[in-house]
């Protein structure tokens, strides 16, 4: 990391938010600190990674607590509080319960680290990520949302499953809601410098469609208590390093948005660069008209999910 010493907050010790402390430690970060409302399952998956530390040889410090006062000065809060969908449920099903959680967590967090930059993991992500910038007026720049680099690794997995590839051939990025209502840049995307709709049949293509889109339901399906934690665990402490590092690297990341894409008063997955401040940049791609309908469709139903949530 580029800072001299960095402190990484995660509220939340869930599979979700243990797996993302676990690999932010595994990045070298100074302080990681894993905060729950039930103390005793921070602090023993916080003392189980420590001691880890002696076999897999990282120095970062691992704490569990329930007190925000141990999360003061942090670099970055990432918040994955609040209860996971059931199979047969949408991630929108859980605002109103989650929504709750999410306030009362990002008024403490921003109290104990007024500074920090704020990453919202919670589901339904658009929602959720909006309803923490309104209710604590943080600059939008510096509150964000991890659901584009996790559908875009589901969809350059797909593809390379699909086509047989190596991960390192696929190029691909996800935008859009972190719903059912996402985006897959079919049209820009490139399997061994070659446009994956050159490269793979349309039924190929559906094929990996189907699997970005279901992918976290596919997860839910199998465990039935619970969702998807590793992809979730590994996209977030990238994020945070991309932050830290201030890597500028282009990422899907779910970005507020008040003009880009055509888009007011809503957050969303679009192409952005982080870095020291957050949200570096939003990068507008030249998408295709249908990918750009696709994501307007995504931008209505986001705006009409966060008019029921009473949020505009
Ligand atoms: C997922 O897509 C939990 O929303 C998360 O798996």
């Amino acid at each position: 990391m580029s800072r001299t010493s960095s402190k990484v907050t995660i509220v939340g010790a869930g599979f979700v938010g243990s797996t993302a402390a676990l690999r932010c430690a595994q990045k070298g970060i100074d302080e990681v600190v894993l905060i729950d409302v039930a103390g005793g399952i921070a602090r023993g998956k916080a003392l189980d990674m420590r001691q880890m530390r002696a076999i897999d040889q990282f120095e970062s410090c691992v704490t569990g607590t329930d007190d925000y006062a141990e999360t003061a000065g942090s670099d970055i809060v990432v918040i994955t509080a609040g209860i996971a969908r059931k199979p047969g449920m949408l991630r929108e099903e859980l605002v109103s319960i989650n929504g709750g959680v999410v306030s009362e967590v990002i008024e403490r967090a921003r109290e104990a680290s007024p500074d920090a930059l704020f990453m919202c993991v919670t589901n339904p992500l658009d929602v959720m990520t909006y309803l923490a910038q309104k209710r604590s007026g943080i600059a939008p720049e510096r509150l964000f949302g991890m659901g584009g680099v996790l559908d875009s690794a589901r969809f350059v997995a797909s593809i390379a499953a699909e086509l047989d590839v190596a991960l390192g051939e696929v190029d691909g990025l996800v935008i859009g809601a972190h719903g059912e209502g996402m985006v897959p840049l079919i049209d820009e995307a490139r399997v061994s410098g070659r446009l994956l709709r050159e490269a793979a049949t349309p039924a190929q293509i559906e094929s990996i469609v189907e699997h970005t889109v279901n992918g976290g339901a596919e997860i839910v399906n199998f465990l039935q208590t619970g969702s998807a934690y590793f992809a979730p665990g590994a996209a977030i402490a990238h994020m945070v390093e991309a932050c830290l590092k201030n890597s500028g690297e282009l990422m899907s990341v779910c970005a507020y948005l008040d003009g880009p894409y055509g888009q007011h008063d809503l957050y969303m997955n679009v192409p952005v660069r982080l870095g020291h401040g957050g949200v570096r940049e939003i990068v507008e791609l030249d998408i295709s008209a249908e990918e750009r309908a696709a994501l307007d469709a995504s931008g209505a139903s986001i705006a009409t999910l966060l008019t029921e949530a009473g949020l505009r």
